[in-house]
C-alpha cells in the first residue's frame, strides 16, 4: 500500500481465551488495517488497544482489569506527551459485563461483544466525533452472527501456513459450569459456501493446514453448497474442504461427545487429509457429576464412542478437558475421572479447578468444594496426564513423522512446526522449509515437544 504523509495509526490487539478468540483478533486485524491501522506489541505505541477478552474462569476475567490497570498508565503519560489512546474491552468479558466496564474502569472507551466486530470502525469514528467522555459506547447486547460474518472483509491473508476457521459459534448446551451459551449466544452455523471460500482465500495466501473451529464444531450443520439441495454435517463438511488442492490438513475443535456422531467418526476413516488427533473433553468420569453438570451423557457412551473412534483410526490422538472439583464432587467421583484417564490414555489434556461464575446454575449449588481439596486434586489429576503425554511424545522416538513446519525456533537454526498428532517439532533446518510438509525422525521426547532431524540431513 502506498504510503501517504500521515504517520500511521498503531493498533495493539491482545488476545485471551480460545481459538474462536485468537480468529476474532485476525479478524478485527482485517478490519483496522484498511482504516490506516498498523499493528504494534507495545502499549506505548498504541493509538489503539483492543483487549479481546475471555469469561470462562473468574481468573481469565480478572487478568483484564489488572491490565487495564497498567494501562490507565501509559494512557496518561502519551495524554502528557498529547498522544490520544483508545482503548477498547472486546470479547466475552465485554458481553458479559458490559456497562459495568465502564463504571468499573474509566479508562476504558469501548465495550464490544463478540458479534459485533464488524462495527468496529463505525464505533471508532464515532469516538473521534464524539470528543472524549460522551462517546464512551458499549455494544454488547444482539447476538447477529450472521450479520458479523457478512460485515467481515471476504478476503484472508494468512499470517503463515496453518490457519483457524470459525465456522460455528454460540452453544445451546447450557453445561451448568459454563458461561459461553450466555456470552456467545445460541449455536449458529456458517454455510458450506461461505466457509469454502474462505478456506479457499487462505490456501490461495499460503495456508497448508486448516483447523475448523466452533465451541460445538461438531454439532454444525448448514446448508450444502449451492445447487445441492441437502444439510449437511461437519462430516460432509470436511470431506467437501479435502478436495480444496494445496490445503494439506484439516483439523476442528470443540467437539461435544454427544454430537460425536457416526458418520464424522468414519470420516476419520475414510479422509487421509483429516489429522488423527481429536480433543472430545469429558470433564468427569463420573456419571452423577456428568449428569450435576448437564453433559448428556453417561460415561459408558463416552467410552464407546472413544472405542468406535480407535476402531475406525486406531493411531489417533486423543485429548481432553477435565474440571475438578464441581459442586458435590466426592472422592470416589473423583477416582471415576482418574479412572477415565487411565481407561483412554490421553495424548494431551486440559484441567481446571472448577470456577463459579456469575449466573451459571452451578455457581448456585451448595456444596462447593473446598478450595484446597480442589487444589490436591488437580496435582493428582496432572500427574497422571503429564505421564501420559510423556508416554505419548516418547513412543515417537526412532519414528519418522511427517512435520508441518510453521515458524523458526527460538534456538538459531531452528525450526517449529507440528506432527500430525499436534505434537510440537523442533529440527535444524533452513527456513526455506517454513509451509513444507517434510519428514522428520525422531530422535527424543519431553512433555511438551519433540525433537527430530531431517532425514536427509
Ligand atoms: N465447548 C467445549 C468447551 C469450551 S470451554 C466443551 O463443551 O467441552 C473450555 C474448557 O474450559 C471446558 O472444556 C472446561 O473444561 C473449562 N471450563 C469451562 N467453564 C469452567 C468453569 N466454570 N470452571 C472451570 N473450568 C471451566
Ligand atoms: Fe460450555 Fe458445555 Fe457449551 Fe462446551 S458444550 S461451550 S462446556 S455449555
Ligand atoms: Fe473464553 Fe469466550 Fe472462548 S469465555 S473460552 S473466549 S468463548
Amino acid at each position: 500500500m502506498k504510503k501517504s504523509n500521515t504517520p500511521p495509526k498503531r493498533v495493539l490487539v491482545k488476545t485471551w481465551g480460545c481459538q474462536m478468540n485468537v480468529y476474532d483478533s485476525e479478524r478485527m486485524s482485517d478490519i483496522l488495517h484498511p482504516l490506516g491501522f498498523e499493528d504494534t506489541d507495545n502499549a506505548e505505541d498504541a493509538d489503539l488497544v483492543v483487549l479481546n477478552t475471555c469469561h470462562i474462569r473468574e481468573k481469565a476475567a480478572e487478568k483484564i482489569y489488572s491490565e487495564l490497570g497498567r494501562l490507565r498508565k501509559i494512557k496518561a503519560e502519551r495524554q502528557a506527551n498529547g498522544l490520544q489512546t483508545k482503548i477498547a474491552v472486546v470479547g466475552c468479558v465485554a458481553q458479559a459485563e458490559g456497562a459495568e466496564i465502564l463504571k468499573r474502569a474509566p479508562v476504558v472507551d469501548l465495550v464490544l461483544g463478540p458479534q459485533s466486530y464488524h462495527k468496529l470502525p463505525e464505533m471508532l469514528s464515532g469516538l473521534e466525533t464524539g470528543g472524549s467522555d460522551s462517546a464512551r459506547t458499549v455494544l454488547a447486547t444482539d447476538f447477529d452472527v450472521d450479520e458479523k460474518f457478512k460485515q467481515l472483509p471476504k478476503k484472508r491473508v494468512a499470517t503463515g501456513p496453518t490457519a483457524f476457521l470459525t465456522v460455528q459459534e454460540g452453544c445451546d448446551k447450557f453445561c451448568t459450569f459454563c458461561v459461553v451459551p450466555y456470552t456467545r449466544g445460541a449455536e449458529h452455523s456458517r454455510t458450506t459456501d461461505e466457509i469454502t471460500a474462505e478456506a479457499r482465500a487462505l490456501v490461495t495466501s499460503g495456508v497448508r493446514e486448516i483447523t475448523l473451529l466452533g465451541q460445538n464444531v461438531n454439532a454444525w450443520a448448514a446448508a450444502a453448497p449451492t445447487g445441492v439441495d441437502e444439510t449437511w454435517g461437519l462430516a460432509q463438511l470436511l470431506g467437501h474442504l479435502s478436495k480444496i488442492d494445496g490445503l494439506d490438513r484439516l483439523r476442528y475443535t470443540t467437539s461435544h461427545p454427544r454430537d460425536m456422531d457416526a458418520q464424522l467418526i468414519a470420516a476419520h476413516g475414510s479422509l487421509p487429509k483429516l489429522m488423527p488427533y481429536l480433543h472430545l473433553p469429558v470433564q468427569s468420569g463420573s456419571n452423577r457429576i456428568l449428569q450435576a453438570m448437564n453433559r448428556q451423557h453417561t460415561i459408558e457412551e463416552y467410552f464407546s464412542k472413544i472405542t468406535d473412534i480407535r476402531r475406525t483410526r486406531p493411531d489417533i490422538a486423543l485429548s481432553g478437558d477435565f474440571i475438578v472439583g464441581f459442586p458435590g464432587e466426592t472422592d470416589q467421583d473423583f477416582e471415576d475421572t482418574l479412572h477415565c484417564i487411565r481407561e483412554v490414555g490421553y495424548a494431551s489434556a486440559y484441567s481446571f479447578k472448577y470456577s463459579p461464575r456469575p449466573g451459571t446454575p452451578g455457581a448456585g449449588l451448595d456444596d462447593q468444594v473446598p478450595e484446597p481439596i480442589k487444589s490436591e486434586r488437580l496435582q493428582r489429576l496432572q500427574a497422571l496426564v503429564w505421564e501420559q503425554q510423556l508416554a505419548f511424545n516418547q513412543a515417537q522416538i526412532g519414528k519418522m513423522l511427517p512435520v508441518l513446519f510453521e515458524r523458526v525456533g527460538r534456538h538459531a537454526g531452528q525450526l517449529g512446526g507440528r506432527s500430525a498428532y499436534l505434537q510440537s517439532v523442533y529440527v535444524q533446518a533452513a527456513p526455506e522449509l517454513i509451509g513444507q510438509i517434510v519428514d522428520v525422525q525422531i530422535i527424543s521426547a519431553s512433555n511438551n515437544a519433540l525433537s527430530g532431524q531431517l532425514v536427509s540431513a
